[in-house]
């Protein structure tokens, strides 16, 4: 997608007008993603400088904030490749991360004043959303709206900018689109936490079903937790490294009461909210984005 060059040019030229050889080499051994951000900005806006520019922002924040994310996970993959904590150390990653962070608000700055709000607002929600993510994580979490609060902060609340801002930049009707973007971040991540325990590591680019090892309650072990029959075997599992066996009993016991198939359900939901959202905005590709997203396998 010849777009997506052009998002990944801006990006290197922001981080060349950083005069620092170190980040250019730290730059070029991030793995680029699949960048659902830009995709969605320039499906609404076109492509022109202004809208190169946006993607260029939101995704050097998204990097900073995975950067980050891989040092608070202490996680050794990402995309598939070694993670930059892995490949250097901690200190590296949080530094470089505060680069990308702050060149991208430099460049924020300079931007229309609502874009800028609306971006930087969603900075503090998603750091937010970070710090309720780690916090959910020191016991078995059961309750569904803490879980949803903290997946539209810590993911949603970005991708729901993006597309605002988008929106902002091309004149369009901003509340639609942003609802959108908000129930496409949320099915985003409900699709994710599906995915790693559907999936292989290989396909996945990181260690398959770590979430619960990592003591993260995910939406289909909270619906999980509330349907099995032998709850205290599935909490005595919370939080350990699982063998063959016990992870073939998770799964098994997701398929049977349904709980893998519902969160399946939950987030097909929400896409289908989204796609209702912009139906009249004659964009048919913002359809295709949400079916492509959902019916991913990584
Ligand atoms: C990945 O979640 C993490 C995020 C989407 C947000 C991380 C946010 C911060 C670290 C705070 C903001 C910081 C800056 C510099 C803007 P995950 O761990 O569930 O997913 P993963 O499996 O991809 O790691
Ligand atoms: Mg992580």
């Amino acid at each position: 997608m010849e777009e997506l060059e052009k998002v990944k040019e801006q990006i290197k030229k922001f981080v060349v007008e950083c005069n620092d050889k170190k980040s250019l080499e730290l730059l070029d051994l991030l793995a680029t993603g699949k960048m659902l951000r830009s995709k969605l900005i320039l499906k609404i806006t076109g492509v022109n400088e202004e809208s190169i520019k946006l993607c260029a922002v939101i995704e050097m924040i998204h990097a900073s904030s995975l950067l980050h994310d891989d040092v608070i996970d202490e996680a050794d993959t990402r995309r598939g490749k070694a993670s930059i904590n892995a490949l250097f150390d901690n200190k590296t990653a949080i530094m470089f991360g505060d680069v990308l962070y702050s060149k991208a608000f430099t460049e924020l700055s300079q931007m229309d004043k609502e874009i800028a709000y609306t971006v930087a607002n969603a900075v503090t929600l998603l750091s937010i959303g970070e710090m309720l993510d780690v916090d959910l994580t020191q016991s078995f979490n059961t309750s569904y709206e803490k879980y949803l609060d903290m997946i539209y902060k810590k993911t949603a609340s970005l991708i729901e900018a993006s597309a605002k801002a988008a929106a902002i930049l091309s004149k369009k009707e901003k509340s639609k689109y942003a609802l959108y973007g908000k129930n496409l971040g949320l099915a985003f991540q409900m699709i994710d936490d599906i995915l790693d325990i559907t999936q292989d590591s290989e396909t996945l680019g990181k260690p398959a079903m770590l979430d619960f090892v990592e003591g993260k309650v995910t939406i289909p072990y909270l619906l999980l937790h509330e349907r099995v029959e032998d709850k205290t075997k599935l909490e005595s599992l919370y939080k350990k490294s699982l063998s063959l066996e016990e992870s073939n009993w998770i799964k098994e016991q997701m398929i049977q009461t349904k709980a893998l198939e519902d969160s399946i359900k939950l987030a097909k939901e929400l896409g289908l909210e989204a796609i209702d959202a912009v139906k009249d905005e004659n964009n048919e590709s913002l359809v295709q984005i949400m079916y492509a997203m959902i019916n991913r396998e990584f």
